[in-house]
């Protein structure tokens, strides 16, 4: 349910920019005619795809795990741009309705930020992370580090499903499919490639692979 939302938001949003994008060429290359006409016929679309936009992003919203500061600047942003977009095209204030669109486009960015942004929880002391350590376990060392960092999207259990979220209990992917995605990331699930070194990427795999049924 929820990845279908991320993806229908997304396919509004790029139909949203797309039409804002031709309203403001239209006003700023002052072809009122055309402008009012565009507008007039697809005042119905416009209005589907407003509250859809809206709608989509406001229940993910409430599904996220944790909001970090790029999705609050963008949410800000966003809701900073729908009054600027009324009064600019009311008013034909070209500034107002090109800020608008800045604000919009910079929020399809901020919003790719905020997915990559991930703050690395470090392992409870104690645990043994050294590889050549001679009671070095990679399904410890996965644990803990799994517990720090899936836990609010996966659940301890790797079976809350939050955000859209596969059960991870019953992945059909192998040890290599596992690497691929914890590094990569898919949808709502960041890309951890940055954040962990090889061996804590093994280590998380071996986890993973562990909680399989
Ligand atoms: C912000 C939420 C979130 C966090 C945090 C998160 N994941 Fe995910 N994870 C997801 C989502 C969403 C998917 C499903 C992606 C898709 O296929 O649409 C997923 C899928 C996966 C899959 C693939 C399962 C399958 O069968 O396709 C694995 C493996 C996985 N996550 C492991 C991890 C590990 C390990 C961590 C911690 C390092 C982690 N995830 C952190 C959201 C998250």
């Amino acid at each position: 349910m929820f990845t279908g939302l991320l993806h229908t938001h997304k396919l509004v949003v790029i139909l949203f920019l797309l039409l804002y994008l031709i309203k403001t060429i239209l006003l700023l290359a002052n072809k009122k005619e055309t402008l009012a006409n565009f507008s007039k016929k697809l005042r119905i679309p416009e209005m589907i795809i407003s509250v859809l936009f809206l709608l989509s992003g406001i229940v993910m919203l409430f599904q996220l795990p944790s909001i970090n500061q790029f999705m609050l600047i963008k949410i800000v942003a966003v809701f900073a741009s729908i009054p600027l977009a009324i009064i600019g095209f009311k008013k034909s204030n070209k500034i107002l309705a090109t800020l608008s669109l800045v604000l919009l486009i910079a929020s399809y960015g901020l919003a790719e930020m905020s997915r990559r942004y991930v703050k690395k929880i470090d392992v409870p002391q104690g645990t043994i992370t050294d590889i050549s350590a001679s009671d070095y376990n990679a399904l410890s060392h996965g644990k803990a580090l799994y517990l720090g960092n899936c836990v609010a999207c996966h659940g301890t259990d790797g079976q809350a499903g939050i955000a859209g979220s596969k059960n991870l209990t019953i992945t059909q992917l192998d040890e290599a499919g596992i690497a691929h995605i914890i590094s990569n990331g898919k949808n709502v699930m960041p890309p951890y490639k940055k954040v962990f070194n090889d061996q804590e990427i093994n280590a998380l795999v071996k986890y993973v692979w562990s909680m399989k049924k």
